[in-house]
């Protein structure tokens, strides 16, 4: 029986660690701040943001909200941002990708104060991941690892096959998952487009994670028996539905559950867990700021 991955549920178990998390640190009269920038007309990030919010609000965190206008300056995004960086209210900075083609978006990473970095994108931040001294980790390759964890999946002598490299989940998740300790050990394979032989990568793993945004990349015929299946995408395609699309991941889900022993659904299984571990990674750089030893659900990187 393939098992099918509840990323709500690990999800919500984790926020209701954070929102004792966050009870505690109310003790010393702080409460955690995440501050969320949109600089996009885009419905999908539109809706990404709002539901970061809403998360905010669930675990008692005090959710900020800045819109900028598609079409505005670079230099009116720095402002803000570092009007946030000096603002001791806030805790974390998000700024929702993708920016518009006319802003440097590594500069705009850059810009983002590494202490309040809870995407864990500036080169500080990624250095101190890569190095083995990790601050905030990246929020979906972390839920990824506490996707596995939650499953007693442990990487350690397991060949993944990761499918995708950018820098917001296949690097870092691929250096997560080499690091020597818990939750890491793996042999990773980092998969592309330009891989001469997909298939034969992702049949020769035990674990493989799509994250690719190429809708249905991966189907049954790429999966082995009993492989664990971690599907990072969430596409939009045309459909017959009210809204006139739906949600589809990079893993044809259909034909990979027919071979897999575990695999997560797109809606429902790795997006509920970014969310967490951004607001984990919230509460975390709230306890830095403050000098305050924050307890985070285990287990802690
Ligand atoms: N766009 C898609 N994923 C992410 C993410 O994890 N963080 C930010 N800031 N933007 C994104």
């Amino acid at each position: 029986m393939t098992q099918i991955i509840d990323g709500n549920e690990i999800g919500d178990r984790i926020k209701n660690e954070l929102t004792e998390s966050v009870a505690a640190l109310s003790d010393s009269e702080v409460t955690p701040s995440l501050a969320t920038v949109l600089m996009s007309d885009d419905d999908a990030s539109e809706t990404y943001v709002s539901m970061k919010q809403r998360a905010c609000d669930a675990v008692g965190v005090n959710g900020i909200h800045i819109e900028i206008d598609a079409d505005s300056s670079q230099e009116e995004l720095f402002e803000h941002i570092d009007t946030l960086n000096s603002d001791p209210d806030v805790n974390g900075i998000l700024v929702q990708m993708p920016v518009p083609d006319h802003v440097d978006k590594q500069a705009v990473l850059q810009r983002i104060d590494p202490m309040k970095d809870v995407d864990g994108f500036h080169p500080e931040n990624v250095g101190r991941l890569v190095s083995g001294t990790p601050r905030f980790v990246p929020c979906t390759p972390h839920g990824v690892q506490k996707l596995l964890s939650a499953i007693d999946v442990d990487p350690e002598g397991k060949d993944v096959a990761i499918v995708g490299r950018s820098n917001i989940v296949g690097k870092p998740l691929a250096n997560l998952l080499t690091q020597k300790g818990p939750g890491g050990n793996a042999t990773v394979t980092v998969c592309h487009s330009r891989t001469s032989d997909l298939g034969e990568k992702t049949r020769d793993a035990d674990i493989v994670v799509a994250a690719t945004g190429v809708p249905n990349l991966i189907d049954g015929s790429m999966i082995s028996e009993g492989t664990v299946v971690i599907d990072v995408g969430v596409n939009r395609v045309d459909a017959a539905t009210e809204k006139g699309y739906e949600l589809v991941g990079d893993v044809e889900f259909d034909s990979a559950k027919e071979k897999a022993g575990a695999i997560t659904p797109v809606p429902g299984g790795v997006g509920p867990m970014t969310i967490s571990m951004l607001l984990y990674n919230t509460v975390k750089a709230t306890g830095l700021q403050e000098g305050i030893e924050v307890e985070l659900p285990e287990p802690t990187l």
